[in-house]
């Protein structure tokens, strides 16, 4: 079914009618469809289920190629980004076109659908704000910090199960509450691997975030177990270009507290209500995606 979803996002860029879109398009690299998968899983196969699957992935990959213009990255997913290849304008317009195809398709979906996957779009963008603001210096704010987790890669995905529940005529506030917490603990995951997994498996460089500026979960644990020379260190590593031994001394002092298993601790939590939640309404296949999810490696 999930290739019922790409025919359906080949279908709208075609509608587009311009072959450069088009080819743009093929070149953009399709990632994990997480939220397609969540919303079939929710929702079955219908066609209003697999419109709003497409339109949440056009949505999701247009926030990509905004989001790599705004962190002036080569890479996105191991390959070459749009913005690199491309240029800026043409991946902030790329951008621009997929997510206001996907607005024009999703009014036709349903008001409700729209309502909820467009008032997600709106934390997309307050958190991506967030994000930029909290990355120009060193900073220990956990709340400003998870509110933009929350707003920036959560919102979509609590939006994507709420949407499916809707159009499945299932609870919605329970699915919404999986969905988020789905969100808030793959962005979490996602921070420690850039911490953990090599550049290889990354596709991009190892402790990225913290060169990039962003000073996430485990830099917060981290700075507050610290002495006050080994803050300032790491307060002189944030946004410089790390060196090998740099990086070095980051990884020793996160494996000498044990930062890493306090964040996966914290993840642990949030997919254990998710499991929960999903198995007291007998949603087992959900259940499953939660479990997979706080063993992903990649
Ligand atoms: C990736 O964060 C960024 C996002 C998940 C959201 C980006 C949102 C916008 C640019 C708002 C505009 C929205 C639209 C629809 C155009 P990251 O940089 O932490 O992760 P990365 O390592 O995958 O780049
Ligand atoms: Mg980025």
């Amino acid at each position: 079914m999930i290739n019922a979803v790409e025919r359906k996002i080949e279908q709208y860029m075609t509608e587009l009618d311009d072959t450069y879109v088009s080819s743009l398009y093929r070149k953009l690299p399709q990632g994990k469809r997480l939220r397609t998968k969540l919303i079939l899983k929710i929702a079955g196969s219908d066609l209003k289920v697999i419109k709003t699957a497409a339109t949440v992935e056009m949505i999701h990959a247009a926030s990509l190629l905004h989001d790599d213009v705004i962190d002036n990255a080569n890479t996105r997913r191991g390959k070459v980004s749009v913005n690199a290849s491309e240029g800026d304008k043409i991946a902030i317009m790329m951008g621009d076109i997929l997510y206001s195809k996907a607005f024009f398709e999703l009014i036709g979906i349903s008001p409700e659908v729209a309502k909820v996957v467009s008032n997600a779009v709106v934390q997309l963008s307050l958190g991506e704000l967030a994000d930029v603001k909290l990355s120009r210096k060193f900073h220990t704010n956990r709340d400003d910090y998870l509110t933009m987790l929350y707003q920036k890669t959560a919102s979509l995905m609590e939006a994507s199960a709420e949407s499916a529940a809707i159009l499945a005529g299932k609870p919605r506030q329970a699915y919404r509450q999986y969905g988020k917490n789905l969100g808030m603990a793959f962005q979490m995951i996602d921070d420690i691997l850039d911490i953990t997994a090599d550049h290889q498996t990354l596709g991009k460089p190892a402790l990225h975030d913290f060169v990039e500026g962003k000073v996430t979960l485990p830099y917060m644990y981290l700075y507050a177990v610290l002495s006050p020379d080994e803050q300032r260190n790491l307060v002189s590593l944030h946004r410089k270009r790390l060196t090998l031994e740099e990086m070095q001394w980051i990884k020793m002092k996160m494996a000498e507290h044990k930062i890493i298993e306090m964040a996966y601790t914290e993840a642990k939590v949030l997919i254990t209500e998710a499991i929960a939640l999903m198995e007291s309404l007998g949603e087992q296949d959900l259940s499953q995606i939660a479990k997979e999810m706080i063993e992903r490696t990649f």
